[in-house]
Protein backbone atom coordinates (compact mmCIF):
# COMPACT_ATOMS: atom_id res chain seq x y z
CA UNK A 1 0.00 0.00 0.00
CA UNK A 2 1.13 3.63 -0.79
CA UNK A 3 2.39 5.01 2.88
CA UNK A 4 4.14 8.45 1.18
CA UNK A 5 2.69 11.33 -0.48
CA UNK A 6 4.37 14.45 -1.93
CA UNK A 7 2.28 17.80 -2.23
CA UNK A 8 3.71 19.87 -4.77
CA UNK A 9 2.94 23.67 -3.40
CA UNK A 10 5.63 25.74 -5.22
CA UNK A 11 4.69 27.67 -8.55
CA UNK A 12 4.34 31.16 -9.46
CA UNK A 13 0.06 31.41 -9.00
CA UNK A 14 0.47 34.60 -11.65
CA UNK A 15 -3.24 34.09 -12.25
CA UNK A 16 -3.93 35.21 -8.39
CA UNK A 17 -1.55 37.91 -8.16
CA UNK A 18 -1.66 40.88 -6.60
CA UNK A 19 -2.62 38.71 -3.78
CA UNK A 20 0.29 36.01 -4.26
CA UNK A 21 2.82 39.05 -4.08
CA UNK A 22 1.99 38.66 -0.16
CA UNK A 23 1.27 35.03 0.63
CA UNK A 24 1.35 31.92 -2.06
CA UNK A 25 -1.15 30.52 -3.52
CA UNK A 26 -1.68 27.39 -1.38
CA UNK A 27 -1.99 29.28 2.00
CA UNK A 28 -4.56 31.77 0.62
CA UNK A 29 -7.77 31.31 2.31
CA UNK A 30 -10.47 29.03 1.05
CA UNK A 31 -13.61 30.21 3.32
CA UNK A 32 -12.03 29.10 6.66
CA UNK A 33 -8.64 27.08 6.42
CA UNK A 34 -5.96 27.61 4.47
CA UNK A 35 -5.84 25.88 0.64
CA UNK A 36 -3.26 23.45 1.69
CA UNK A 37 -5.30 21.82 4.57
CA UNK A 38 -7.76 20.54 1.65
CA UNK A 39 -5.21 18.37 -0.65
CA UNK A 40 -3.56 17.68 2.95
CA UNK A 41 -6.74 16.35 4.39
CA UNK A 42 -7.26 14.00 1.81
CA UNK A 43 -4.37 12.55 1.72
CA UNK A 44 -4.94 11.84 5.64
CA UNK A 45 -8.19 10.16 4.83
CA UNK A 46 -6.39 8.14 2.14
CA UNK A 47 -4.39 6.78 5.32
CA UNK A 48 -1.18 8.07 4.18
CA UNK A 49 0.60 9.80 7.37
CA UNK A 50 4.21 10.43 5.58
CA UNK A 51 4.29 13.60 3.52
CA UNK A 52 7.09 15.99 1.40
CA UNK A 53 5.85 18.92 1.49
CA UNK A 54 7.63 20.91 -1.75
CA UNK A 55 7.78 24.78 -2.21
CA UNK A 56 9.64 27.57 -2.95
CA UNK A 57 12.70 28.87 -0.61
CA UNK A 58 10.48 32.18 -0.30
CA UNK A 59 7.15 30.68 0.82
CA UNK A 60 7.88 27.48 2.63
CA UNK A 61 9.09 28.69 6.00
CA UNK A 62 5.20 30.00 6.17
CA UNK A 63 3.82 26.46 5.08
CA UNK A 64 6.40 25.07 7.69
CA UNK A 65 5.51 27.35 10.31
CA UNK A 66 1.65 26.62 9.85
CA UNK A 67 2.22 22.99 9.95
CA UNK A 68 5.12 22.26 11.87
CA UNK A 69 6.28 18.43 11.83
CA UNK A 70 2.91 17.55 11.88
CA UNK A 71 3.23 15.45 15.11
CA UNK A 72 0.37 17.65 16.63
CA UNK A 73 -1.98 16.13 14.27
CA UNK A 74 -0.45 12.46 13.92
CA UNK A 75 1.68 12.98 11.03
CA UNK A 76 4.84 13.26 10.05
CA UNK A 77 5.97 16.03 7.54
CA UNK A 78 8.77 16.46 5.47
CA UNK A 79 9.91 19.83 3.31
CA UNK A 80 12.10 20.46 0.65
CA UNK A 81 12.39 23.46 -1.93
CA UNK A 82 11.73 23.78 -5.67
CA UNK A 83 14.06 26.61 -6.70
CA UNK A 84 12.49 27.25 -9.71
CA UNK A 85 8.57 25.83 -11.25
CA UNK A 86 10.72 23.24 -13.61
CA UNK A 87 7.31 21.47 -13.66
CA UNK A 88 5.02 18.69 -11.79
CA UNK A 89 7.74 15.36 -12.40
CA UNK A 90 10.37 18.00 -10.59
CA UNK A 91 8.59 16.80 -7.57
CA UNK A 92 10.13 12.83 -7.82
CA UNK A 93 13.54 14.24 -8.42
CA UNK A 94 13.46 16.73 -5.29
CA UNK A 95 11.87 14.10 -3.24
CA UNK A 96 14.22 10.97 -4.53
CA UNK A 97 15.78 10.61 -1.16
CA UNK A 98 12.18 10.74 0.82
CA UNK A 99 10.64 8.26 -1.95
CA UNK A 100 13.28 5.51 -1.01
CA UNK A 101 12.61 2.30 -2.94
CA UNK A 102 8.70 2.68 -2.11
CA UNK A 103 5.50 3.61 -4.55
CA UNK A 104 4.29 7.46 -4.19
CA UNK A 105 1.52 9.66 -4.01
CA UNK A 106 1.40 12.95 -5.55
CA UNK A 107 -1.13 16.17 -5.26
CA UNK A 108 -0.97 19.27 -6.05
CA UNK A 109 -1.21 22.23 -3.48
CA UNK A 110 -4.09 23.46 -4.75
CA UNK A 111 -6.19 20.62 -4.98
CA UNK A 112 -9.62 20.75 -3.52
CA UNK A 113 -11.89 18.15 -2.92
CA UNK A 114 -15.05 17.31 -1.45
CA UNK A 115 -15.43 14.05 -0.55
CA UNK A 116 -18.80 11.94 -0.57
CA UNK A 117 -18.30 8.53 -0.05
CA UNK A 118 -13.77 7.77 0.18
CA UNK A 119 -14.72 4.02 -1.33
CA UNK A 120 -12.79 1.17 -2.54
CA UNK A 121 -11.51 2.27 -5.74
CA UNK A 122 -9.20 3.91 -3.80
CA UNK A 123 -7.79 1.01 -2.43
CA UNK A 124 -6.86 -0.04 -5.82
CA UNK A 125 -5.12 3.17 -6.58
CA UNK A 126 -3.29 2.99 -3.10
CA UNK A 127 -2.04 -1.09 -3.78
CA UNK A 128 -0.90 -0.41 -7.23
CA UNK A 129 2.46 -1.77 -7.55
CA UNK A 130 3.42 -1.84 -10.86
CA UNK A 131 2.44 1.33 -12.79
CA UNK A 132 0.76 4.35 -12.70
CA UNK A 133 -3.02 6.07 -11.67
CA UNK A 134 -4.03 9.37 -12.75
CA UNK A 135 -7.54 10.76 -11.40
CA UNK A 136 -10.27 12.34 -13.42
CA UNK A 137 -13.36 14.06 -12.84
CA UNK A 138 -15.96 15.85 -15.37
CA UNK A 139 -15.43 18.82 -16.36
CA UNK A 140 -17.25 21.74 -18.74
CA UNK A 141 -14.34 23.24 -19.96
CA UNK A 142 -12.06 20.37 -21.17
CA UNK A 143 -9.88 22.48 -23.61
CA UNK A 144 -8.52 24.59 -20.22
CA UNK A 145 -7.33 20.89 -18.62
CA UNK A 146 -5.62 17.87 -19.24
CA UNK A 147 -7.78 15.03 -20.98
CA UNK A 148 -8.26 11.77 -20.47
CA UNK A 149 -9.51 9.55 -22.60
CA UNK A 150 -9.96 5.78 -21.31
CA UNK A 151 -11.57 2.43 -22.16
CA UNK A 152 -14.05 0.60 -20.29
CA UNK A 153 -11.54 -1.38 -18.14
CA UNK A 154 -10.20 2.28 -17.39
CA UNK A 155 -7.37 1.74 -19.22
CA UNK A 156 -5.89 5.21 -20.09
CA UNK A 157 -6.15 5.22 -24.46
CA UNK A 158 -4.57 9.30 -24.75
CA UNK A 159 -3.66 11.92 -22.89
CA UNK A 160 -3.90 15.33 -23.82
CA UNK A 161 -2.81 18.57 -22.77
CA UNK A 162 -5.42 21.52 -23.15
CA UNK A 163 -6.86 20.15 -26.60
CA UNK A 164 -9.01 22.00 -28.87
CA UNK A 165 -11.13 19.28 -30.21
CA UNK A 166 -11.07 17.27 -26.83
CA UNK A 167 -11.70 13.45 -26.71
CA UNK A 168 -13.58 13.21 -23.34
CA UNK A 169 -14.85 15.53 -20.71
CA UNK A 170 -12.87 13.93 -18.00
CA UNK A 171 -9.70 15.91 -16.80
CA UNK A 172 -6.90 14.91 -14.54
CA UNK A 173 -7.08 16.85 -11.29
CA UNK A 174 -3.95 16.76 -9.68
CA UNK A 175 -3.88 13.66 -7.81
CA UNK A 176 -1.50 10.30 -9.03
CA UNK A 177 -0.31 7.36 -7.47
CA UNK A 178 2.99 5.73 -9.16
CA UNK A 179 5.15 2.84 -8.56
CA UNK A 180 8.94 3.28 -7.89
CA UNK A 181 9.97 3.65 -11.54
CA UNK A 182 8.47 7.20 -11.51
CA UNK A 183 11.79 8.68 -10.41
CA UNK A 184 13.55 7.07 -13.00
CA UNK A 185 11.34 7.96 -15.79
CA UNK A 186 11.05 11.86 -14.61
CA UNK A 187 15.21 12.17 -14.63
CA UNK A 188 14.74 10.42 -18.35
CA UNK A 189 12.45 13.55 -19.26
CA UNK A 190 13.76 16.80 -20.94
CA UNK A 191 11.94 20.02 -20.74
CA UNK A 192 9.13 20.65 -23.06
CA UNK A 193 8.87 23.65 -25.25
CA UNK A 194 7.89 26.18 -22.58
CA UNK A 195 10.59 25.41 -20.57
CA UNK A 196 8.84 22.46 -18.21
CA UNK A 197 9.07 19.08 -17.23
CA UNK A 198 5.69 17.76 -17.94
CA UNK A 199 3.67 15.30 -16.19
CA UNK A 200 1.69 14.26 -19.01
CA UNK A 201 5.44 13.28 -20.68
CA UNK A 202 5.76 11.65 -17.68
CA UNK A 203 2.14 9.92 -17.69
CA UNK A 204 2.66 8.61 -21.47
CA UNK A 205 5.66 6.91 -20.61
CA UNK A 206 3.44 4.19 -18.41
CA UNK A 207 0.60 4.69 -21.50
CA UNK A 208 3.08 3.39 -23.80
CA UNK A 209 3.80 0.48 -21.50
CA UNK A 210 0.36 0.03 -20.80
CA UNK A 211 0.69 0.67 -17.46
CA UNK A 212 -1.55 3.81 -16.76
CA UNK A 213 -4.78 3.33 -15.71
CA UNK A 214 -7.51 6.37 -14.63
CA UNK A 215 -9.94 6.79 -11.64
CA UNK A 216 -12.66 9.53 -12.00
CA UNK A 217 -14.53 10.95 -8.96
CA UNK A 218 -18.37 10.25 -8.79
CA UNK A 219 -20.99 12.86 -8.90
CA UNK A 220 -21.01 12.84 -5.04
CA UNK A 221 -17.19 14.12 -5.08
CA UNK A 222 -16.29 17.66 -5.94
CA UNK A 223 -13.25 18.90 -7.56
CA UNK A 224 -12.69 22.69 -7.23
CA UNK A 225 -10.28 24.12 -8.94
CA UNK A 226 -9.27 27.87 -7.45
CA UNK A 227 -6.76 28.80 -9.75
CA UNK A 228 -8.35 32.04 -11.01
CA UNK A 229 -9.95 35.16 -8.34
CA UNK A 230 -13.45 33.61 -9.41
CA UNK A 231 -13.01 30.18 -9.07
CA UNK A 232 -11.15 31.05 -5.71
CA UNK A 233 -14.33 32.73 -5.15
CA UNK A 234 -16.28 29.94 -5.49
CA UNK A 235 -14.67 27.41 -3.84
CA UNK A 236 -14.62 29.72 -0.36
CA UNK A 237 -18.80 29.90 -1.38
CA UNK A 238 -18.91 26.48 -1.94
CA UNK A 239 -17.65 25.26 1.44
CA UNK A 240 -19.05 28.25 3.13
CA UNK A 241 -22.44 27.13 1.83
CA UNK A 242 -22.19 23.47 3.19
CA UNK A 243 -20.63 24.16 6.28
CA UNK A 244 -23.11 26.71 7.34
CA UNK A 245 -25.59 24.63 6.51
CA UNK A 246 -24.46 21.07 8.13
CA UNK A 247 -22.49 22.47 11.05
CA UNK A 248 -19.61 19.85 9.62
CA UNK A 249 -16.34 21.26 8.74
CA UNK A 250 -14.97 19.83 5.40
CA UNK A 251 -11.55 19.00 5.14
CA UNK A 252 -10.43 20.09 8.91
CA UNK A 253 -7.19 18.47 9.44
CA UNK A 254 -7.67 18.52 13.14
CA UNK A 255 -11.05 16.53 12.96
CA UNK A 256 -9.71 14.27 10.30
CA UNK A 257 -7.02 13.54 12.78
CA UNK A 258 -8.72 12.75 15.35
CA UNK A 259 -11.59 10.73 13.52
CA UNK A 260 -8.85 8.60 11.73
CA UNK A 261 -7.61 7.80 15.39
CA UNK A 262 -3.78 9.66 14.48
CA UNK A 263 -4.51 11.37 17.67
CA UNK A 264 -6.59 11.35 20.81
CA UNK A 265 -9.13 13.05 22.61
CA UNK A 266 -6.60 14.94 24.75
CA UNK A 267 -4.23 15.70 21.87
CA UNK A 268 -7.35 17.41 20.10
CA UNK A 269 -8.27 19.24 22.97
CA UNK A 270 -4.53 20.85 23.57
CA UNK A 271 -4.70 21.57 20.01
CA UNK A 272 -8.38 23.54 20.57
CA UNK A 273 -7.34 25.17 23.18
CA UNK A 274 -4.51 26.45 21.25
CA UNK A 275 -6.95 27.78 19.11
CA UNK A 276 -8.48 29.86 22.22
CA UNK A 277 -12.02 30.89 22.35
CA UNK A 278 -12.97 31.57 18.37
CA UNK A 279 -15.13 29.13 16.31
CA UNK A 280 -12.60 27.08 14.85
CA UNK A 281 -11.53 25.84 18.68
CA UNK A 282 -15.21 25.99 19.56
CA UNK A 283 -15.97 23.71 16.69
CA UNK A 284 -12.96 20.77 17.69
CA UNK A 285 -14.07 21.26 21.18
CA UNK A 286 -17.48 19.64 20.19
CA UNK A 287 -15.98 17.37 18.29
CA UNK A 288 -15.19 15.74 21.93
CA UNK A 289 -18.21 15.76 23.41
P1 LIG B 1 -0.22 25.78 -11.97
O1 LIG B 1 -1.66 26.08 -11.72
O2 LIG B 1 0.15 25.24 -13.30
O3 LIG B 1 0.66 27.07 -11.73
P2 LIG B 1 0.61 28.11 -10.56
O4 LIG B 1 -0.04 27.58 -9.34
O5 LIG B 1 1.98 28.63 -10.36
O6 LIG B 1 -0.38 29.24 -11.07
P3 LIG B 1 -0.35 30.23 -12.35
O7 LIG B 1 -0.69 29.37 -13.54
O8 LIG B 1 -1.46 31.19 -12.01
O9 LIG B 1 1.00 30.88 -12.43
O10 LIG B 1 0.36 24.78 -10.87
C1 LIG B 1 -0.45 23.80 -10.29
C2 LIG B 1 0.09 23.47 -8.92
O11 LIG B 1 1.38 22.90 -8.99
C3 LIG B 1 0.22 24.65 -7.97
O12 LIG B 1 -0.10 24.19 -6.66
C4 LIG B 1 1.66 25.02 -8.08
C5 LIG B 1 2.32 23.69 -8.29
N1 LIG B 1 3.56 23.71 -9.06
C6 LIG B 1 4.76 23.59 -8.40
O13 LIG B 1 4.80 23.54 -7.16
N2 LIG B 1 5.91 23.52 -9.10
C7 LIG B 1 5.92 23.57 -10.45
O14 LIG B 1 7.02 23.48 -11.03
C8 LIG B 1 4.67 23.72 -11.14
C9 LIG B 1 4.64 23.78 -12.62
C10 LIG B 1 3.52 23.78 -10.40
Amino acid sequence: MIKKAIILAGGNGSRLRPLTDVVCKQLLPVYDKPMLHYPLATLMLLGIREILIISTEKDLPFIQHNLKDGSQIGIKLHYAIQTEPRGLPDAFIIGKEFIGADPICLILGDNILYWGQLNLIWNECLSVQEGAYIVGAHTREPHRFGIIECDKNSNVLSLEEKPIHPRSNIAAIGLYFYDNNVITYAESLSPSKRGELEITDLNNIYLKKSQLKAKFLSRGTTWLDAGTINSLMDASNFFQIIEDRQGLKICCVEEVAYNMGYINSAQLEIIANQFGNNSYGDYLRQRLT
